[in-house]
């Protein structure tokens, strides 16, 4: 009898475990921002593990992206190694970018659901969120500090678009075109095996969002020469299928929730957002 009932006691268990959460921070802020979030979970999913990068804090947020990717990824697998059944991943703002190339650099990862949270998947052409740190700093002319040995120094110049300016881009971003897999690499098939293991991708943005610039980055879209905005599915990137988000949306694993009326720093503060768009892919 008492057999029986350990069986059943781990049945439950089972039943009601949710799988653990890793959280990215975005650009000049820390953990802290993401306490509403985490909070969240364990209310609504109880038990829930949740690991809340305290890494790339403050100043340090403006690291170089692939020195970001190498430290937080080596973080993630250890994660990964240690919960079999598998994760979910969720980045906020610069974070979410972070955690994609997290997915494409480390392509043994067993993420299953990754939640990108208005992050600047597509690139920025946009200096709002910038003029703390460059007070000085126009969009117009921003390339000449951004596309140099120097800019490149910093996670914004790693994914600065500027599309007047695309030669520059691909001369000199490190960053961006590669995980795009728009520059091939010896590891473009890996990066691409990272993103089509995943059982969701999930986008969330909108056309209030005043920072992520155009918005539509949040979803992959991004400026023509013209500014113009092309939606992702013109996007080379999607119609080439150049790391799998093509594949992901034809098997129906990519979910675009494009949410208006939320600002960019609402998005992680915001109760609502956590409960409709979030809570559902953390099973
Ligand atoms: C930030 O990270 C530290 C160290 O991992 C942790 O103790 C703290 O609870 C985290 N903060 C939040 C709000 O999750
Ligand atoms: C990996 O995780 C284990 C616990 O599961 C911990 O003891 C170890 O320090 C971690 N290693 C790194 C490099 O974070
Ligand atoms: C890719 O090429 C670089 C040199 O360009 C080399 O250092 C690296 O080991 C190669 N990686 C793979 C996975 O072949
Ligand atoms: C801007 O570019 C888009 C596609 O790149 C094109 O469809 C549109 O006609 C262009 N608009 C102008 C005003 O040139």
């Amino acid at each position: 009898m008492k057999y029986i009932y350990l069986i059943l006691l781990n049945y439950i268990c089972i039943c009601v475990s949710y799988k653990p959460v890793v959280l990215i921070h975005g650009v000049l802020t820390g953990n802290v921002s993401m306490g509403i979030i985490a909070a969240r979970i364990k209310e609504k999913h109880p038990g829930t593990v949740i690991y809340n990068t305290e890494r790339f804090a403050g100043w340090s947020s403006v690291e170089p992206m692939w020195r970001q990717v190498l430290e937080i990824g080596a973080d993630v697998i250890n994660i990964s190694n240690s919960n079999p059944n598998g994760i979910h991943l969720l980045g906020y703002s610069q974070g979410g970018l972070l955690a994609r190339a997290i997915l494409e650099t480390f392509p043994e990862h067993n993420v299953h659901n990754f939640i990108s949270l208005s992050s600047p998947q597509g690139g920025q052409f946009g200096t709002a969120f910038l003029h703390l740190f460059f007070p000085d700093l126009v969009c117009k002319t921003a390339y000449e500090l951004f596309y140099s040995r120097v800019g490149q120094r910093t996670s914004v110049g790693n994914y600065w678009n500027d599309p007047h300016k695309q030669k520059l881009y691909f001369k000199y971003s490190v960053f961006l075109p590669f995980i795009n897999n728009l520059i091939a690499s010896n590891r473009s098939e890996s990066f691409k095996k990272g993103i089509v293991k995943l059982k969701k991708m999930v986008l969330i943005g909108g056309p209030d969002d005043g920072v992520i610039t155009p918005w539509q980055s949040s979803h992959f879209g991004y400026y023509g020469k013209n500014e113009t905005v092309i939606d992702y599915k013109d996007q080379l990137i999607y119609k080439h299928d150049t790391f799998g988000l093509k594949t992901l949306d034809k098997s129906r694993r990519l979910v675009v929730h494009e949410v208006p009326g939320v600002t960019h720093f609402d998005w992680h503060i915001n109760v609502d957002i956590v409960d409709k768009y979030i809570l559902p892919y953390l099973d």
